[in-house]
């Protein structure tokens, strides 16, 4: 079965082609990084405009690197939510268009099922399982106790780890996105800084990232006050063993209350090396962890291609072309319970 997946949510235009939902037969993505740099972060109305220009060009580049005709596709799979709704109505239009003119059936993914299923690219999903999912907008953690069953038993209260990283790093003075800046800088310094790890203590599987963001902030004004030079490596390698800790502490602890031994970790904050040497070393080889290769680890339409795969064998739902795009979208509309 040949899947084509469109991905345009946040910056990233993306088309890929996926054969069974595991074999890529191309997965190209035009990054807007460059553009959206200068200003510190993405910008929606830059971010849409650029995805209309980019958008024929990476349809046409994905199918000139799978060597597949457009005739040959069984399935349309598109992001259909959460993210920025003009960028998102971008790529749900050219899907449509595509899926109109091919007389092809489309469905629409939800991005948050993508992050996830990236993890079915290179590996066998095994259920149940834990998913911890760390991206720019969200910090979830999802029990799934078989294909498309998603319960969020745990969420951020305030900011997503990837926007903290994305602040820490502009008070650091490190290019936006700051995710892989602030990784790099914190394996180059020590734990130093005493900050704050934030467990809530309610009994909830919910996070909170705010305090910790502030606390930050707060060091490194102070320290301006003071004329007191702050030390950017052991400063990012404070922030990053504070929410790595947190993280992956909670994550185990919800798998151990579940019964479960299977973990997958998906969204941008899942390429972050500390966070992935974390979980190694805390794993007493009960848990097998599943963390995707960093290509599918940010955004990518091979995960939303192998999303839709199994959600087309797992959640039966007509094949729609008043299919439309969400700023927000629930993920547990997508649950076969
Ligand atoms: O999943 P993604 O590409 O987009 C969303 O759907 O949000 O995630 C982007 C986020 C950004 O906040 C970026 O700073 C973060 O992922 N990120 C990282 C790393 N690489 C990307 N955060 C920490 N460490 C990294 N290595």
């Amino acid at each position: 079965m040949l899947v084509l997946g469109v991905e345009s949510s946040c910056d990233e235009t993306s088309v890929a082609i996926l054969r069974d939902g595991k074999e890529v037969l191309s997965n190209v993505i035009n990054s807007q990084i460059k553009i959206h740099e200068k200003f510190g972060g993405v910008v929606p109305e830059v971010a849409s405009r650029n995805h209309v220009y980019q958008v024929s060009l990476v349809f046409k580049q994905a199918f000139e690197e799978a060597n597949v005709k457009p005739e040959d596709i069984d399935l349309v799979c598109v992001t259909m939510g959460p993210g920025l709704i003009g960028s998102l109505l971008v790529g749900v239009n050219a899907a449509k268009t595509f899926a109109l003119m091919y007389k092809k059936p489309i469905i629409g993914v939800h991005h948050l099922a993508g992050h996830i299923y990236a993890n079915a690219i290179e590996n066998e999903m095994k259920f149940p399982l834990v998913a911890l999912l760390v991206s720019g907008g969200n910090t979830e953690l999802i029990y799934m106790k078989d294909h498309f069953s998603f319960e969020i038993v745990g969420e951020t209260l305030d900011d997503a780890v990837g926007e903290a990283y994305d602040k820490v790093a502009r008070v650091v003075g490190l290019p936006y996105p700051g995710g892989p800046a602030v990784d790099k800088l914190a394996h180059q310094g020590h734990d130093v800084y005493n900050l704050p790890r934030v467990y809530l203590n309610d009994g909830s599987y919910n996070f909170s990232f705010s305090g910790l963001k502030s606390a930050v902030i707060n060091l490194v004004h102070n320290n301006n006050q003071r004329g007191v030079e702050t030390n950017k490596e052991d400063l990012c390698a404070s922030f990053q063993a504070s929410v790595s800790e947190v993280l992956v502490n909670k994550t185990f602890d919800l798998a151990k209350q579940m019964g479960v031994k299977n973990i997958v970790v998906a969204g941008g904050v899942s390429a972050n090396k500390g966070l992935k040497e974390r979980f190694n070393a805390q794993n007493d080889g009960t848990y097998n962890i599943c963390i995707p290769s960093i290509k599918y680890c940010t955004d990518n339409a091979a995960m939303i291609a192998a999303a839709g795969y199994y959600q087309n064998k797992y959640l039966k739902r007509d094949f729609d072309l008043s299919l439309n795009a969400y700023a927000s979208l629930d993920l547990e509309d997508f649950s076969t319970k």
